[in-house]
């Protein structure tokens, strides 16, 4: 064994230990706010400081390569201490979405998903990887949707185990699987996929070639890759400190080591190998209602009286709301000692988000579709 995989074997053992200690070893039957009481108090008190010691509010060269270095055991503790806050007000898909005129909240979730498996060209039968792939609602709607096979690969065990969890009682065990594992290093052999895709993830690695390079790897030759990339997008000037402001707030609410432009991805891409067939920011596209409504608080845009609930959970005064919650329960010792941390760093992450949305320096749907060349160069 090298000592890179006994380094490997060793982060992974000790995450899965601190898992255990953290969520109990009944994940699943509980979600969102019982999950988020049933925690462990002391390990949810050291999660939150593992998450939070390297978005210090620095944004020099220094305290941004702590933040790339640590992007394993960052972004493991940042999913383990907002999982259930991201349940709770969001679904058990975790990204954003386009909006039709009367388009319902979770229609639009389920489109846009449906979207990038028809962009990635999926057929009934093919076996894909979702990268990335949280708690497994992607997954299952692309199942369902194309009746593909999907092996979801996440960073983190707590997500693992509720996405195996959520696969079972959906009855769709047979055709989803997902298993544990560090997409800058995955252990699939090469050339296993027919398609792979990506939802709002592969923003998480510390360098975008990394992470595109083992897709590459593993997608056959002549398969496809589609992904929603969260990029800042042309507008976005590094040395502009308005601009840097929003970035950062992304970055530290959201657990994301360096948010990179649009170009950066584009340029990933093709230095790794893909030629890129499709690049287009769908936030470009003239939708009446903003992707980012659901967060604004703007009651006009919510489109039916079934999203009303969603939207006072995820709109301005919704989240205010709950962080007042929370540091109640804390203050009373019911909720574990960080989570108003927690809540006051998401609610950065919103307001970064909303301003990036509103003046365009940043999108979370640059939608990409790159294929892996027949004749497999650059392996
Ligand atoms: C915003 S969530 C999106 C989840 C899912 N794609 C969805 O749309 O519901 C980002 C996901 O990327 C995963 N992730 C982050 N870094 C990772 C890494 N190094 N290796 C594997 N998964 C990672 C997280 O654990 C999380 O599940």
């Amino acid at each position: 064994m090298t000592s890179t995989t006994q380094d490997t074997s060793e982060l992974r053992r000790r995450q899965a230990q601190f898992t255990e200690e953290l969520h109990g070893d009944d994940i699943g039957s509980k979600s969102g706010l019982s999950a988020f009481l049933s925690k462990n108090k002391s390990a949810q008190k050291e999660a939150v400081a593992k998450y939070l010691r390297n978005w210090d509010g620095k944004t020099d060269k220094e305290a941004e390569n702590r933040r790339l270095e640590d992007y394993n055991e960052g972004t493991h503790s940042y999913y383990n201490v907002v999982t259930d806050f991201y349940e709770y007000g969001w679904g058990t898909s975790f990204h954003f979405s386009r909006f039709y005129k009367g388009e319902n909240f979770n229609a639009s979730v389920a489109r846009h998903e449906h979207y990038l498996a028809y962009k990635a060209g999926i057929q009934e039968g093919d076996l894909v990887l979702d990268v990335g792939c949280g708690v497994g609602g992607p997954a299952s709607e692309i199942a369902r949707f194309t009746g593909c096979n999907i092996v979801g690969l996440n960073n983190n065990d707590y997500q693992v185990a509720k996405a195996n969890w959520n696969a079972k009682r959906s009855n769709l065990q047979n055709q989803l699987q997902f298993v544990k594992g560090d997409f800058m290093s995955m252990d699939f052999d090469d050339n296993t996929f027919d398609k792979v895709y990506a939802i709002e993830a592969t923003c998480h690695a510390p360098k975008l070639e990394g992470v595109y390079g083992e897709i590459y790897r593993v997608l056959k030759p002549g398969g496809t890759f589609a992904v929603y990339e969260w990029v800042m997008s042309d507008n976005y000037d590094e040395s502009n400190a308005e601009h840097r402001r929003i970035a950062y707030e992304i970055e530290v609410g959201d657990g994301i080591p360096k948010m990179y432009p649009a170009q950066v991805a584009r340029d990933a891409l093709k230095n790794v190998g893909f030629d890129v067939t499709l690049a287009r920011d769908l936030a470009e596209e003239q939708d009446e209602v903003p992707w980012y409504y659901p967060l604004t608080g703007e009651w006009k845009y919510v489109q039916t009286i079934g999203d009303l609930a969603t939207f006072f959970r995820t709109s301005f005064i919704g989240r205010k709301f709950t962080t007042f919650m929370v540091y109640l329960m804390e203050l009373l010792g019911i909720a574990p000692q960080g989570s108003t941390k927690v809540t006051l760093a998401l609610e950065e992450a919103a307001v970064g988000i909303v301003a990036g949305g509103r003046s365009k320096l940043f999108t979370p749907m640059m939608l990409f579709v790159a294929r892996k060349p027949n004749d497999n160069k650059h392996v």
